[in-house]
């Protein structure tokens, strides 16, 4: 399985031929003006929180790729009067089975707001669970004790986590999060992208080892297999 990574916390997965795009936010993004969107193939995309930093570029790579949309009712519905039509909208805690695999919506501790302010409900983190690999995507979230309940019911292979602090957890946090959920592997997101987020990358990574825990900080435009 590979992982490519388009800046901020916008990343494609690739379970088996399906593409998933999660929190599309690109073209407003200056560190990643090398990515072209509209090369962007999706055949789902998901999106934790209607933060502008999340799902800025979700309607136009919606309606140019007809992706499904996997959101919570709030951002579905927001969506919808933008004229995306093809959306699955789920709540904290449900667990549906798509094609790729199962998508189970876990809590996140973050606010949300849709980009014209209306209300967006719940922020939340993704378990993707397929044959390959159980992965866990945090989303925007502080560290939460909820964590534990995920490696309770799921071996996860993989998570995926902020570590810029201010909006999110840190690095310091994350490292919590990452025992929690019981891997030994994460990539971080999140970071650098505006200047209350920027973080010191040699340090991020030798308190990650030190922790005995694998984390990579992927460039934008880089391919990792994972
Ligand atoms: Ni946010
Ligand atoms: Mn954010």
């Amino acid at each position: 399985m590979q992982f490519t990574y388009y800046g901020q916390s916008c990343f494609n997965i690739n379970f088996k031929t399906y593409n998933l795009l999660f929190d599309p936010f690109i073209s407003k993004n200056e560190l990643a003006k090398e990515i072209d969107i509209d090369k962007i193939e999706a055949d789902y995309i998901l999106i934790s929180h209607g933060h502008f930093d999340h799902i800025d570029d979700a309607v136009s790579i919606a309606k140019r790729t007809g992706a499904k949309v996997i959101c919570n009712f709030e951002v579905g519905s927001w969506l919808e009067k933008q004229g995306v039509e093809n959306i699955h909208q789920m709540n904290t805690g449900g667990k549906w089975k798509f094609e790729f695999g199962t998508v189970k919506c876990v809590n996140a501790i973050h606010s949300s707001s849709m980009p014209d302010g209306t209300y967006g409900g719940s922020a939340i983190g993704f378990i993707l669970s397929s044959d390959e690999k159980n992965i866990y995507y945090a989303g925007d979230t502080a560290l939460t004790m909820d964590m534990q309940l995920i490696a309770m019911q799921y071996s996860i292979d993989l998570c995926i986590l902020p570590v810029g602090d201010n909006f999110t957890m840190g690095y310091e946090d994350a490292v919590e999060a990452a025992k929690m959920v019981k891997t030994k592997k994460a990539i971080g997101v999140h970071f650098d992208t505006f200047g209350f987020i920027k973080i010191d990358h040699q340090k991020v990574k030798s308190y990650f080892s030190e922790n005995n825990i694998d984390l990579t900080l992927p460039k934008i435009g880089e391919t990792i297999e994972i």
